[in-house]
């Protein structure tokens, strides 16, 4: 079925929705990098890959290889001015045929005693970038004992995660991949330390299963990803893997009252779904004392227009993206459940899209949320606070958590303040800002503590309704007035977190030949803040 078909008025919807689920769960995206570990190395692998230590210190397999290869590793160490062993730097050696290889990547690990886990995952990163260069397609990497900070196996499997994460594409739309470099096809990790360094990737590749599946969601065209396929994907997504998947239609959410939603999606054929996967943690602890899940909130906004406030053309397609927040949330519940977490997690998403038409909400009207506070609308493209707010209250209703972290793409503010390394993350409990700075500093998705402040609160009232989705100084502060915002529709001082990915949840370059996609930004730090502190 042709791309767009979806939009033919009179086209019933699920028709297109099957044909998504079942492009969707081929994951043809996994396909493309093989890692297998073994004791001894795959037969006809065309590139080897040694360990060299800053200062262009050899490892013992570049120094066996290099006996192999008559010293050639050595003299391209020696010439190589650049190289010089860094963690993740890579120089490219041809060999002679009577080493079994073509090619080596020689690749930098760093200062002795210093290579960690994430930064064996970066220099994973690197070496596949490496591969894909040199047109590798059978590499073994020769993992050896080293002196590092993480465990050798430690290293040998981070390394191979590393790799996998940088391997991901996204090209289900090209009936015919046009790409000249491919991507590198089997990677096999070789040596003593195989069992547990498998294991090592066995349990990391669940995590890295639920940023794919975020990058996935991100990435997916706008006519396809809409509020009822993207539930049903969800749920057949979820439900085999044991979390229990409920999805609101625009009908269930009429009847609670779910205002606010509601109001973003009235301007769309595509009517809105709140969906909502549980996912219980048999020993849970937090069950056990009686305390409620980690609530994980998500804003999805399949298509961001900016309604009657249109946003200019320029770049609206990016507008896709506008669901990150929800993307990072069913990845991580993916990767919790895959990891049979013992915690008790209930994600949240709102999905909608913010479209224009005759139906569309506008400026000036006042919305009723399901909280029972009402809302002026003066901007109709800060939709998604509004989204965020009926899915807040419904989850605090339900389930009352131990604490809400709630993930958007909610300002193009935040992105003017912190760019694209850093989530600015908002948060009234410092116990759960320091879990959150524990679990970033752990996966490297960078978090920025920014405030929150009676102020922007207050500024937030409006003068004929509770509350106005628009802050009174203008762009001034947007990042920190739609905290505000959401912060009124926090209950009891629930422990909450609110990360503004607007910056992070989309690599952006001008340049039309470096890729344009989603990141899967927060799957891994927010599976690894469950691991670590509600376990
Ligand atoms: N989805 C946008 C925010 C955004 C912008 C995310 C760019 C990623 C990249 C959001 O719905 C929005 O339009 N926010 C407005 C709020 C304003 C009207 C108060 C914005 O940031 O301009
Ligand atoms: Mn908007
Ligand atoms: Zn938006």
């Amino acid at each position: 079925m042709p791309i767009g078909s979806s939009q033919e008025p009179g086209k019933p919807y699920i028709i297109q929705t099957e044909n998504y689920i079942n492009i969707l769960t081929n994951h043809r995206s996994f396909m493309t990098l093989d890692i297998t570990f073994s004791k001894t190395p795959r037969a006809g692998s065309d590139t080897a890959i040694v360990y060299i230590y800053e200062g262009k210190k050899t490892g013992g397999a570049a120094r066996d290889l290099d006996k192999k290869a008559s010293g050639l590793i050595q003299d391209a160490l020696k010439a190589a001015r650049k190289f010089t062993g860094k963690a993740g730097e890579t120089l490219l050696v041809g060999l002679p045929s009577k080493t079994g290889f073509t090619q080596a990547i020689l690749l930098g690990l760093g200062k002795p005693g210093d290579l960690d886990a994430l930064k064996a995952e970066n220099a994973g990163g690197r070496l596949l970038a490496a591969l894909s260069a040199a047109m590798a397609e059978k590499a073994v990497l020769f993992a050896e004992k080293g002196d590092f900070k993480a465990k050798d196996f430690e290293v040998a499997g981070h390394l191979a995660l590393g790799a996998k994460l940088r391997s991901y594409k996204f090209e289900r739309y090209k009936t015919k991949s046009k790409d000249a470099v491919k991507p590198i096809g089997r990677l096999n990790v070789a040596g003593p330390l195989d069992i547990k360094a498998a294991k090592v990737f066995k349990d990391g590749h669940k995590v890295v299963k639920g940023v794919f599946t975020a990058r996935d969601l991100v990435n997916e065209p706008p006519n396809y990803l809409y509020p009822e396929a993207y539930a049903n994907f969800v749920r057949k997504q979820l439900t085999p893997l044991g979390v229990t998947v409920t999805i609101l239609d625009e009908k269930k959410m009429a009847a609670l009252g779910m205002g606010a939603i509601l109001g973003v999606g009235m301007g769309s054929k595509r009517k809105p779904r709140m969906v909502i996967m549980e996912w219980k943690g048999r020993k849970s602890q937090s069950a056990k004392n009686g305390q409620g899940p980690v609530a994980l909130v998500g804003k999805g906004v399949t298509f961001d227009t900016g309604g009657i406030s249109i946003k200019p053309a320029a770049g609206m397609d990016e507008m896709k993206m506008d669901m990150g927040g929800s993307a990072a949330v069913v990845g991580a519940i993916q990767s919790i459940a895959l990891r049979k977490s013992s915690a008790h997690v209930v994600g949240i998403i709102g999905l909608a899209e913010n479209m224009l038409s005759g139906d569309c909400y506008r400026p000036g009207d006042i919305l009723t949320s399901y909280s029972g506070k009402t809302i002026e609308v003066l901007n109709t493209d800060a939709e998604g606070r509004l989204v965020l707010a009926d899915a807040l209250t419904y989850v605090q209703k339900k389930y009352k958590p131990r604490a809400i972290i709630d993930l958007a793409t909610l300002t193009g503010a935040m992105m003017v303040a912190l760019g694209h390394e850093y989530c600015g993350t908002f948060s009234n409990d410092d116990k759960l800002w320091t879990q959150m700075e524990a679990a970033s500093a752990a996966t490297g998705e960078k978090l920025w503590r920014m405030p929150l402040d009676e102020t922007w609160k207050a500024e937030m009232v409006s003068q004929v309704a509770d509350l106005q989705n628009l802050g009174h100084t203008g762009r001034y502060g947007g990042a920190c007035t739609a905290a505000g915002f959401l912060e009124h529709f926090i209950e009891n001082n629930t422990p909450w977190a609110h990360m503004d990915i607007a910056g992070t949840a989309w690599i952006k370059k001008d340049k039309p030949t470096v890729p344009r996609h989603g990141t899967g930004f927060g799957v891994r730090l927010l599976d690894r803040l469950i691991a670590d502190h509600y376990e």
